[in-house]
């Protein structure tokens, strides 16, 4: 089954099943919450309070896993606008100027003036490329340069993502767009299987390349006017 799914049939089945998952264990998760509240504000034993923190934690992990998923099968129909793509870049870093793994980071744009226009929805391919950023951010914690170029090929526009980073091990690469599949403490490897969803949905690519040690390389294509 894994080879025959699309990612996108994966990710819309995943969406309907958490759809009604999400539906059934809201309430009782809720309720599990309130209790957790509870018991952390009435705890005085050190080891008891500490154990709370930790279910506290992982119980937000689920919620916060359940939200992400079920946000899938909902998603909102596409608003496709013409774009400028170099603009659009710039307003996708802006959204993410103040995180601070992006503050470890240099970031170098190489923008291709007057590059075409495209006809695409705005608001979901900047959610990929602040996915893509915030990725190779993570990939750079000591350090390192992103370049973003953005250009054109044939029919299409390209945005290229470069970064310096810890790279992925072939093995990893063809899990990355895999729907939960995560290497992260604290990820929910939903990310680029969004990503590419997303960018499927505007017509468009979404393929990685990478070397360990040197960094890794992403690119969007898009179908120009
Ligand atoms: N630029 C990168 N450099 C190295 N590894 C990467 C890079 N981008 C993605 N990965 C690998 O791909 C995995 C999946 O990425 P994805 O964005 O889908 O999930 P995530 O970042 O782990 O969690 P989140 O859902 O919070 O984004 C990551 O856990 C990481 O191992
Ligand atoms: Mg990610």
């Amino acid at each position: 089954m894994e080879d025959q799914m699309m990612h996108s049939e994966k990710l819309a089945l995943l969406g309907r099943l958490t759809t009604g998952i999400v539906n059934e264990i809201g309430n009782p998760l809720t309720s599990v919450f309130s209790f957790i509240q509870m018991l952390k504000a009435k705890e005085q034993d050190e080891f008891k309070s500490e154990s709370l923190e930790t279910i506290d934690l992982y119980m937000k992990r689920i919620a916060d896993i359940l939200k992400r998923l079920s946000g899938f099968s909902s998603m909102p129909p596409l608003e496709l606008k013409p774009c400028k793509v170099n603009s659009l870049i710039e307003n996708s870093l802006s959204l993410i100027q103040y995180d601070t793994r992006v503050n470890n980071i240099t970031i170098v744009k190489d923008l291709m003036p007057d590059i075409p226009q495209i006809t695409t929805d705005g608001n979901l391919l900047s959610q990929v490329i602040v996915n893509i950023v915030l990725n190779a951010a993570d990939a750079m914690q000591d350090g390192g340069t992103l370049t973003i170029r953005s250009g054109e090929q044939a029919d299409t526009v390209l945005i290229a993502f470069e970064d310096s980073g810890v790279g992925i091990p072939a093995k990893t690469l063809v899990r990355i767009f895999d729907p939960l599949y995560t290497t992260k403490e604290k990820g929910t490897g939903l990310g680029l299987a969004v990503s590419q969803n997303i960018v499927e949905k505007l017509n468009g690519t979404l393929s990685a390349e990478s070397e360990v040690n040197k960094g890794s390389r992403f690119v969007i294509t898009l179908p120009v006017d």
